[in-house]
């Protein structure tokens, strides 16, 4: 039996339209199916969208339509944009689908009939667009915390749900699996919130307030809060009860959500999974915010990112592939067009653009357009090659167990550029010159050709529409009949093969604003501005600067600064410095990097934060670049 993988998104609420963080939700989701089908297991990956609800039926009020209409549009929205984003998820669901709706009716029997429903009267604040009461001191300045809006003040009696029996339950149990939730910051975030003593859960609204939901089984005058209802699709597209794809895929279920549903889905959902009787779900997978200029994106503020707008401008693989690239999965991450562009000129046409266009291209001018023999024998410079192919593999296996999608595509760029320079270090043009060194020249080619195969292995859960054209350009047109039992070894690029030159992977984007005020580039301008050089000094003057090398060991941002990080470093002894290098280098990206800092710099406050010292960097194509080492230096060790 092959192992078993089932990824699940939230489903969408249908009352506004689908925006980037629906889609890196969903596209993390495919990303981690396609990787689990390419490894052989057998795959279900769901999404789908939340229909019923107080929010919906006051969007679909707006426009003058039935709830059931309003559904019907926006759910065809977000299926529509799937199929743009190449999702490949199993099954589609809508809660109001008829066997969704039979599936929560038979949950609520089943848990009222345990006693675990009651019927009560309750009295609070209720913020619609969260679909869920506030207790008052859950309010900020009398406000809902994440819509800033006043709650409704409702009274009415309704079914609860007996949440409290779970609480200790549930503490124990994600006490004795650390992964049930992670990141642990948000486990942690969960077991705080349960030190206080849980509620239980109105799970009903009175049909004269809302009548667009699901009827409960045992009480015709209401209908199932949306979040009870909800939370249940991931067990009715697997067929609950008796299907056997729920036999196959429940125990190893995988719940992808972000930070703003972690109650819901850390809370309710495996208190009511063990009042039902079903076992709780195996990892909550809970990922940061997209915001916009250091924002939330809002309709008022005008600043929703569209998806479809940017596939459309920059090219599919290009969107994903950002998206998973700035991401550190579990903390926020701010989405900038410039940001993108940079990705695309650096990482895509330049990188892994420029190595699939310089490789073909001479395979076709000195192998014939086929893949050569690899005759000569191994080469020991060839080794660092094959070293990096194996590292690449591993750390993709590694960072993909631990949800480290940016380190995973670090890891594969690695290989990417190790293989342009071993173009640059073996030259295979010089190679081409003497008829002699025709072996060694097939070996080169025949290497490059076999990287780029695992290459396009590696990245092909993420770019699913470039890994089949690489392959296609070096004669491998089922794409499907490689995955990773066939990288396992160096050496599986079928010699013969026909090589052909496709069009442009990456093409360099202009950004016409950059032109007009950089018309080289920022790099050859920068360059431009540093040109005139400084006075001369006296080597005492120069003397009396204390460089040091150091380490970075901790970085945070600083408050309210775009540009300030705040590094505590190891120079020999621990200091604090400032940098101004937040728009160049994440926090998590600088940690353990080994850097030159002007230790004798007289302390000064930058944001009311003291910095004692300065590290030094340099101007690059893509922004700042730190001085650094080509070998680990000994920390504190003095610069000379
Ligand atoms: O909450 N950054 O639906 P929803 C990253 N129907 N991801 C974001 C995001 C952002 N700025 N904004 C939204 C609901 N998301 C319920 C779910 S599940 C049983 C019911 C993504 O349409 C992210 O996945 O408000 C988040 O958890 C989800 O959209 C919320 O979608």
């Amino acid at each position: 039996m092959p192992k078993a993988f089932y990824i699940t998104t939230p489903i969408y609420y249908v009352n506004a339209s689908p925006h980037i963080g629906h889609a890196y939700t969903t596209i993390v989701a495919d990303v981690l199916a396609r990787y689990h089908r390419l490894l052989g297991y057998h795959t279900f990956f769901l999404t789908g969208t939340d229909e019923h609800g107080d929010k919906i039926a006051e969007a679909a009020k707006k426009a003058h339509v039935t709830p059931q209409e309003y559904a019907d549009k926006v759910s065809s929205q977000f299926r529509r944009l799937w199929l743009e984003l190449s999702i490949t998820n199993d099954y589609f669901i809508r809660t109001t689908d008829v066997n969704h709706i039979k599936t929560v009716q038979n949950i609520l029997d089943k848990v009222y009939a345990a006693g675990d429903i009651y019927f009560g009267y309750y009295e609070g604040f209720y913020c619609v667009g969260c679909e869920r009461f506030y207790m008052e001191k859950e309010l900020v300045n009398g406000l809902c915390p994440d819509h800033q809006t006043a709650p409704e003040h409702r009274k009415e009696s309704n079914y609860f749900f007996r949440m409290s029996k779970y609480q200790d339950w549930l503490i124990g149990h994600i006490k004795n699996h650390p992964e049930f939730i992670r990141p642990e910051r948000y486990r942690n975030e969960v077991l705080a919130f349960l030190r206080e003593p849980l509620e239980d859960l109105c799970i009903s609204r009175p049909k004269n307030r809302l009548t667009w939901g699901i009827t409960l089984p045992f009480d015709g005058n209401y209908v199932t809060y949306v979040w009870f209802d909800a939370l249940i699709n991931y067990i009715t597209a697997l067929g609950y009860p008796d299907s056997d794809r729920f036999h196959t895929f429940w125990p190893v279920v995988q719940h992808l959500i972000a930070k703003d549903i972690l109650k819901p889905h850390g809370i309710y959902w495996p208190t009511m999974l063990k009042a039902a009787g079903i076992e709780p779900y195996q990892h909550l997978n809970v990922h940061g915010y997209w915001n916009v200029d250091q924002s939330k994106m809002s309709k008022s503020l005008g600043n929703v990112v569209k998806p479809l707008e940017l596939k459309d401008k920059y090219g599919l693989d290009a969107f994903r592939y950002f998206l998973l690239r700035d991401m550190v999965f579990g903390l926020d991450s701010n989405f900038s067009e410039d940001a993108f562009v940079q990705r695309i000129n650096s990482d895509l046409a330049n990188d892994i653009g420029n190595l699939v266009s310089r490789t073909i291209a001479m395979a076709i001018k000195y192998c014939n357009g086929r893949v050569p023999q690899a005759t000569a024998p191994c080469a020991d410079e060839d080794r660092p090659l094959f070293e990096s192919a194996q590292k690449a593999i591993r750390e993709v296996r590694s960072c993909f167990a631990e949800l480290s999608f940016h380190k995973a595509l670090i890891a594969i760029w690695e290989l990417i550029n190790l293989s342009n320079k071993y173009i640059v270090e073996r030259q295979p043009w010089n190679l081409a010159k003497e008829p002699t060194n025709k072996n060694r020249l097939d070996t080169v080619i025949y290497n490059l050709l076999e990287s780029l195969r695992i290459i396009s292995i590696l990245i092909s859960p993420f770019m699913p529409t470039t890994a089949p054209k690489i392959l296609a350009q070096l004669g491998i047109e089922d794409s499907n009949s490689q995955n990773f039992e066939t990288i396992k070894e160096w050496g599986g690029m079928p010699a013969g093969n026909v090589v052909t030159r496709g069009e442009a992977l990456f093409p360099r984007i202009e950004l016409q604003k950059e032109e007009a005020v950089e018309p080289e580039g920022k790099g050859n301008q920068r360059q431009k501005e540093l040109t005139p050089m400084k006075p001369e000094i006296d080597y005492e003057d120069f003397e009396k600067i204390d460089l040091r090398a150091a380490r970075v060991i901790e970085a945070e941002a600083v408050p309210k600064s775009h540009k300030l990080l705040k590094l505590k470093i190891d120079l020999g002894e621990e200091r604090t410095i400032v940098a101004g290098i937040a728009q160049h280098y994440k926090p998590e990206d600088i940690v353990g990097k080994n850097i030159v800092v002007v230790a004798n710099l007289k302390p000064t406050k930058l944001m009311g934060v003291e910095s004692r010292g300065m590290l030094l960097a340099s101007d690059s194509d893509q922004g700042l670049t730190l001085l650094s080492f080509d070998r680990p230096p000994r920390i504190g060790a003095k610069i000379r």
